[in-house]
């Protein structure tokens, strides 16, 4: 069964082009991004783990830790790394699963619907789609995205989700569509007036249901 939202997720150990370890060791007190992509030496992906590597100083920044993850091989991983380095201009720096034995991928229902045929799957079926999982201090899984083979995915959009998780969580407030950083929030629905104003002094009421406030603005 698929992972939900609020799910734990496995602690599964794992063999990375950095070593092995489990999961939830490797998460630690950190947030973390797992993404999977079908397959090494292959051009979407390449440009897709071109951009996570650029984008290392603002996972720095969110004390997030990012981790790769395809049916292939530490030895096939730890090469591609030499191309997306010379294609995206940053060295990854983070580790890649090796899911040969698709223990993560199926855990974390990352495989295409053929995969799960019982007759008729090939080798090809079995490469991971572009998934990624967004997983808290706690674990537990924030948010979780899935593409397609042919379509690369917005980095822009992961860290912007990712900046509206770590709002949301530290804050107790909701944000709006399109919301990026310094942006108003809203005051969820359940919050009274009197508490809103409490927690979070002047706020403007939309609509009775619709309450967006500033936050202070980080030091
Ligand atoms: C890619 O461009 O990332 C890709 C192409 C073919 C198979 C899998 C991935």
């Amino acid at each position: 069964m698929a992972l939900r939202i609020n799910d734990t997720i496995p602690d599964l150990s794992v063999d990375t082009d950095l070593g092995s370890f489990s999961l939830h060791d490797w998460i630690g007190e950190s947030w973390a991004i797992l993404f999977s992509h079908p397959k090494d030496f292959t051009p979407v992906c390449t440009t897709e783990f071109g951009a996570v590597a650029r984008l290392g100083a603002e996972w720095d920044a969110r004390g997030t830790k990012v981790i790769g993850i395809s049916v292939d091989g530490v030895e096939e991983h730890k090469r591609w790394k030499a191309d997306i380095e010379t294609v995206g201009g940053t060295a990854p720096g983070f580790p890649i699963i090796a899911d040969t034995g698709l223990e993560v991928s199926k855990a974390f229902d990352m495989l295409p619907a053929e995969a799960y045929l019982p007759e008729g799957a090939t080798p090809a079926d079995s490469q991971t789609v572009r998934a990624v999982f967004i997983v808290g201090p706690d674990k537990k899984l924030k948010l979780s995205m899935t593409y397609p083979m042919t379509v690369g995915r917005n980095f822009a959009e992961v860290l912007r989700a990712l900046d509206a998780l770590q709002t949301s969580a530290g804050h107790g407030v909701a944000t709006p569509a399109d919301w990026q950083v310094g942006d108003d929030v809203i005051i969820p629905t359940a919050v009274s007036n009197e508490d809103a104003a409490a927690k979070f002094g002047a706020f403007e009421t939309v609509l009775p249901y619709i309450r967006k406030t500033k936050l202070p603005v980080k030091g």
